[in-house]
């Protein structure tokens, strides 16, 4: 995937592509992705959710508790980095939760902290300041609507619900972590109702967004078509 260079039409302005969707549209892998071919920086902001939740859970903060949870986002010792090998990890408090941060109740857990402003409000500045030359990758759910409503490029990456329960599925087994269809089924159903339907900042696509319906394509596929994308729209006139 080389070759993928992208000059910002404006140099003065540092480039961010948002690429937002449900879970399992295949968002995280793709970001990674586009987010090495271009050489840019990646946001997952997922995560910062995912640290909100995990960190309420470690302190036995209720997830309901919206001033208690604001103030633990706004407070969170968190580090990103990567290994050896180069694989992401992730230090909150200075601990390492890289893997207490992926399972299924922590991902449950932050869509419950993420329907609460105070929360989001907690995490606006610091999701801004991943933004670093030569670009940024946007990976969530508001990157395009709320985050970075100025970005350059807006994708938003969709895929049939059962396509998403299987892809899920799949990425467990080969974790070794037990788990059924259905119940990822149901999970993953109730999870986009409650992104959609909350009231700050719900899972919408932005009006200027490039929808990219990913069922039956592969990840491949889709990662030509994004940087395709960021290429027509950064390429000077
Ligand atoms: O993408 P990921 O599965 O890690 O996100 C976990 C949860 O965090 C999502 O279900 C969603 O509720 C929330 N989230 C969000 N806004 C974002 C990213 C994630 O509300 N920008």
């Amino acid at each position: 995937m080389s070759g993928a260079s992208a000059s910002p039409a404006r140099p003065d302005v540092v480039p961010v592509l948002t690429i937002d969707g449900p879970s399992g549209s295949g968002k995280g892998t793709v970001c990674r992705a586009a987010a090495q071919a271009l050489g840019w920086a990646l946001l997952d902001s997922g995560a910062l959710y995912r640290l909100v939740a995990l960190a309420a859970r470690q302190r036995g903060i209720a997830l309901d508790d919206a001033p208690a949870l604001g103030r633990l986002a706004e407070g969170l010792d968190i580090r990103f980095g990567s290994d050896a090998a180069g694989e992401e990890l992730v230090w909150l408090d200075g601990r390492d939760v890289t893997r207490a941060i992926r399972t299924e109740t922590a991902g449950n857990d932050a869509s419950k902290v993420a329907a609460l402003p105070a929360v989001r409000t907690a995490l606006l500045g610091r999701q801004r300041r991943f933004v670093a030359p030569p670009g940024l990758v946007a990976d969530g759910r508001d990157m395009g609507t709320v985050v970075f409503p100025d970005a350059a490029v807006k994708i938003f990456l969709t895929a049939s619900a059962d396509e998403r329960a299987g892809r899920r599925y799949k990425q467990l087994k080969e974790k070794g972590v037990a788990a059924t269809l259905a119940a990822l089924s149901r999970e993953i159903a109730e999870r986009d109702q409650r992104d959609i339907s909350r009231t700050a900042s719900p899972l919408v696509a932005s009006d200027d967004a490039v929808l990219l319906d990913t069922t039956g394509i592969t990840v491949d596929a889709v990662v030509r078509r994004v940087l395709e994308i960021v290429r027509e729209r950064l390429s000077p006139g």
